[in-house]
């Protein structure tokens, strides 16, 4: 794993996406797992400034995300499929047609979640997949106790995610319960993890996924299990025991390594 230390915020945005940029310029039908929330927003903002400077093209990329509230319509604000339409679709210039979000209406949600996890493993799997992590520890929404080998399914969200995301909504009962989610074993299948996570709020659970032991009760510890992962953080986010080893190792790395 490596763990890149950064001063701002938006250090972290624009070195995450030099690493998505990397992978697209490299492979432009890549496949990229997207991610909803706030820890994100700084990657989509850096990619659209690339796009927008004649950089880098999305027109052949495909997308999955990674979560979508059950019992909330599709053409709500905050649906994630309207999220990632919103945030990802339209400034990147994504084909839409080429973007999946699970979708939380399905009557029959057992066979939409394992569709789901069939279609990624049709496109191909995923070559990059975006992270956030709760405070909680979850990654996906896959909340603490969810079994390292989970594949997308519906899951019932933690009263504090529910409070944590109230924020997006007029009042906190209008969160949904339910969402469904990639599993942390779908996840764990994606070629390369990035995960990015920037204030105080999320330094608990990046310490406990980065260097707590292996365990279901942090989901953001199945990382660990992964061979390519890269976990960004800003300075207020690392509190990290090996934080100085972080940082050298990240101005030692070689420039062949580089990828911003
Ligand atoms: C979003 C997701 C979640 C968020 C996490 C952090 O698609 O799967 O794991 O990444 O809840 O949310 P923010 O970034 O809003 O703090």
């Amino acid at each position: 794993m490596e763990v890149i230390i950064l001063p701002t915020p938006a250090e972290v945005g624009r070195v995450a996406a030099a690493k998505i940029a990397s992978v697209v310029a490299h492979k432009p039908s890549a496949v990229i797992g997207l991610a909803t929330g706030s820890s994100p927003q700084g990657i989509y903002t850096d990619l659209h400034r690339r796009v927008t400077a004649g950089e880098i093209s999305f027109t052949r990329t495909r997308g999955f995300a990674l979560d979508e509230y059950v019992g909330i319509p599709l053409e709500h604000s905050e649906s994630y499929a309207s999220v990632i339409a919103r945030d990802v679709v339209e400034p990147l210039g994504f084909d839409p047609s080429r973007v999946r979000v699970p979708d939380g209406r399905a009557t029959d949600i057992e066979f939409a979640a394992e569709e789901y996890d069939a279609a990624i493993r049709a496109a191909g799997g995923i070559d990059v997949q975006i992270l956030g992590i709760g405070a909680n520890g979850h990654i996906g929404f896959n909340e603490p106790t969810s079994s390292f080998a989970s594949r997308t399914r519906i899951k019932t969200l933690a009263p504090s995610t529910r409070e944590a995301n109230a924020r997006f909504f007029d009042s906190p009962d209008q969160v949904p319960t339910h969402c469904l989610t990639q599993g942390l074993g779908t996840i764990l299948e994606a070629e390369q993890l990035v995960l990015v996570a920037q204030s105080s709020t999320k330094a608990a659970a990046i310490a406990a996924a980065v260097e707590g032991p292996l365990s279901s009760f942090v989901p953001g510890s199945a990382l660990q299990l992964h061979e390519h992962v890269t976990v960004i953080v800003d300075e207020a986010a690392a509190g990290l025991q090996l934080a100085d080893h972080y940082r050298y190792t990240y101005v030692n790395k070689p420039e062949w390594q580089r990828f911003s």
